[in-house]
């Protein structure tokens, strides 16, 4: 199994952005930690972060031109604003679960938005990093049952 782990705005900043609300482990904390879980679970993963909504967009369309089979996306605050990134997980229809760190649904009204969502197999909020690993679990469950 192949999955692409996908970050948007300001998640290279982790461990310096407002610490109080994602915590103190960095983007390169993050990698390490999903990378040691892939390779617990023998499966494969990739990484990549942007801070631009349209490389968020090439990153989805290239885990199809890469048959992925599923794909862990926290697009930051695009989530709360980007159709063209709802769009594309519509097109590749590659299971796709959402992943907040923070708790998002007890946070502003203008974070209670998320295009993304209904697109998603599931969504992850407020398990800190560790949620990019539970989501990772969530796909091999869901793909394990269509084998
Ligand atoms: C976030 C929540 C978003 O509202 C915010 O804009 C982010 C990070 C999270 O992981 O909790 O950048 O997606």
């Amino acid at each position: 199994m192949k999955f692409v782990v996908i970050n948007g705005s300001n998640l290279n900043m982790l461990g310096i952005r407002e610490p109080d609300i994602y915590g103190r482990e960095t983007y390169a904390d993050l990698v390490e930690r999903v990378k040691k879980h892939a390779e617990e679970k023998q499966v494969e993963v990739s990484f990549v972060q942007s801070n631009h909504e349209g490389d968020l967009v090439d990153a989805i369309q290239q885990a199809f031109f890469d048959k992925a089979d599923g794909i862990i996306i926290n697009p930051g605050a695009y989530t709360h604003t980007s159709i063209a990134i709802l769009d594309a997980v519509k097109a590749v229809k590659i299971p796709t679960v959402e992943v907040h760190i923070s708790k998002v649904d007890e946070r502003e009204d203008f974070r209670q938005v998320s295009y993304i969502r209904q697109a998603c197999v599931k969504t992850v909020t407020g398990m800190g990093i560790e949620g990019y690993n539970m989501a990772m679990d969530h796909l091999m469950g869901l793909l394990g049952e269509k084998q």
